[in-house]
């Protein structure tokens, strides 16, 4: 007997069955019909006799799915529904006494709930790992100078370990964006029912206990409308791989013949089928566009939410799709990221020769005349027509002449202290620069070893709490 008179249309099913990709939370719900039926039959709300029919059954529909043999009927609309069905085709009875005191709109928010913590929980790790890389690299490219770009354009050296490890920091905070979706599936759904809470007094901190949730949601209405934790782990999967996109790209940029700065393994570049001397890095290229399209999962996410009146509404189904790609992308991408780095080299003499550009001094020399109690914006204003003059000269401010010095920018000379332009030509030579470069977060070598030993820290390699 049903409340239809009728069988469901094909294309009807179609559109709502979510079997085909709910599959997936197959094992975080059963997890969840061991705990539920533990604390039915210590509620007094189910026989003993059937806990352990039902438990006897649950480990047959787990085995069965270990070893993909699990049957899915036409009939079954998704997960939830296969599995009591099956289930009750194995024990009889006992199992159409699962659903009791439970309704599949708590039951799908405690499955997305426990899967979004045990990717969160992945994603870092797989975090930590390519923050390790890093710094790996950073300290295997401790003091390689090149130049370092505003607007891709050469503006001051910094060492190569100090550009690596700009992308440590965003990986850890990404990595703390992760570990924040930790907190946010925290509240245990189970135990709303449908919308309103159950006819039964239920146990629902055992069942969060079991689960390893911290507490339980203290509003049944809100408890099957929340998909907060959902949007966490998109965001913080979204701004992850942008990150991925920035680092990407920028080695494409740096594995072209124009830069030379870098050449990825052959095991992450591919060849062209036409022109027989490419190796293009289509690794990096593709980490460089997926982010778009995590972005994307996130913001459809916030499309199917927005204006939803509380509280289930079957538009929640669709949390599920876009969650499981951002999962699958971003944790690809992280994969990929951690190994091509592993493996990638770069050209010392490329980047030197970069970074040689005596152009790069200008803020060393504006500097110069600030010590000696010149306005900055004044200083500015000197060595930018003294670059000017260098270069409709065809020179380098090193070749500049005492006479054309005098000409271009007097205030070089120290009349005193400095009459030979000494201080000016010994700014020029490179390290120069890159020592100077002594302030707190800095490129000198003192302070990215001290960024170094606190990346280390982070990691838990080091003396501290990670
Ligand atoms: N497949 C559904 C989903 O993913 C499960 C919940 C269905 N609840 C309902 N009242 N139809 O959201």
């Amino acid at each position: 007997m049903s409340r239809f008179s009728e069988p469901q249309d094909p294309l009807f099913q179609a559109l709502n069955s979510s079997i085909s990709f709910d599959f997936r939370l197959a094992p975080y719900d059963l997890e969840q019909s061991f705990a539920h039926a533990r604390m039915l039959a210590r509620s007094g709300i189910l026989a003993e006799g059937d806990l352990e029919d039902i438990e006897r059954g649950l480990e047959q529909v787990r085995a069965e799915l270990d070893e993909d043999r699990f049957e899915v009927y036409p009939g079954d609309e998704d997960i939830h529904m296969a599995i009591e069905r099956r289930l009750t085709e194995i024990v009889g009875d006992a199992g159409a006494k699962l659903h009791t005191a439970r309704s599949r709109n708590d039951q799908v928010a405690t499955d997305v709930a426990m899967l979004v913590r045990a990717h969160s929980l992945g994603a870092q790790d797989l975090l930590t790992r390519l923050m390790e890389t890093i710094v790996g690299l950073a300290e295997r490219h401790l003091d390689w100078p090149m130049p370092g770009y505003t607007h891709l354009q050469r503006a001051q050296p910094v060492y190569l370990s100090h550009h690596l490890l700009a992308y440590f920091w965003k990986f850890r905070r990404d990595r703390q964006r992760f570990n924040f979706c930790l907190n946010a599936t925290d509240d245990l759904p189970l135990g709303a029912g449908a919308l309103a809470g159950v006819n039964f007094d239920t146990g629902r901190m055992f069942v969060a206990q079991e689960l390893g949730f911290g507490g339980i949601a203290e509003n049944s209405l809100d408890a099957v409308s929340n998909r907060d934790f959902v949007l966490d782990y998109l965001s913080a999967a979204a701004t992850c791989a942008t990150h991925l996109s920035q680092l990407g790209a920028e080695i494409v940029t740096w594995s072209s013949e124009e830069f030379g700065f870098c050449e990825v393994a052959d095991r992450f570049a591919s060849g062209s089928s036409l022109m027989p001397q490419k190796k293009n890095p289509d690794a990096a290229e593709l980490l460089r566009a997926k982010a778009p399209r995590v972005a994307g999962r996130l913001l459809t996410m916030h499309g199917v939410l927005h204006g939803l009146p509380l509280t289930y509404n079957k538009d929640l189904q669709e949390d599920k799709e876009q969650l499981f790609d951002a999962v699958d992308t971003v944790e690809l991408c992280l994969g990929v990221a951690s190994e091509m780095l592993s493996s990638i080299s770069f050209d010392r003499g490329r980047l030197a020769a970069a970074a040689t550009d005596e152009a790069l001094a200008a803020t060393d020399v504006a500097d110069l005349l600030v010590k000696r109690g010149v306005p900055f914006r004044t200083a500015h204003g000197i060595v930018g027509g003294l670059v000017r003059g260098a270069l409709e000269r065809g020179k380098a401010l090193s070749e500049l002449s005492a006479d054309e010095l005098e000409a271009l920018a007097p205030a070089l000379r120290d009349p005193d202290a400095d009459p030979a332009y000494g201080e000016f030509f010994a700014l020029l030579q490179q390290s120069a620069w890159l020592e100077s470069k002594v302030s707190e977060g800095g490129t000198s070598l003192r302070r990215v070893r001290e960024q170094l030993a606190e990346a280390r820290r982070l990691l838990g390699d080091g003396p501290g709490p990670g």
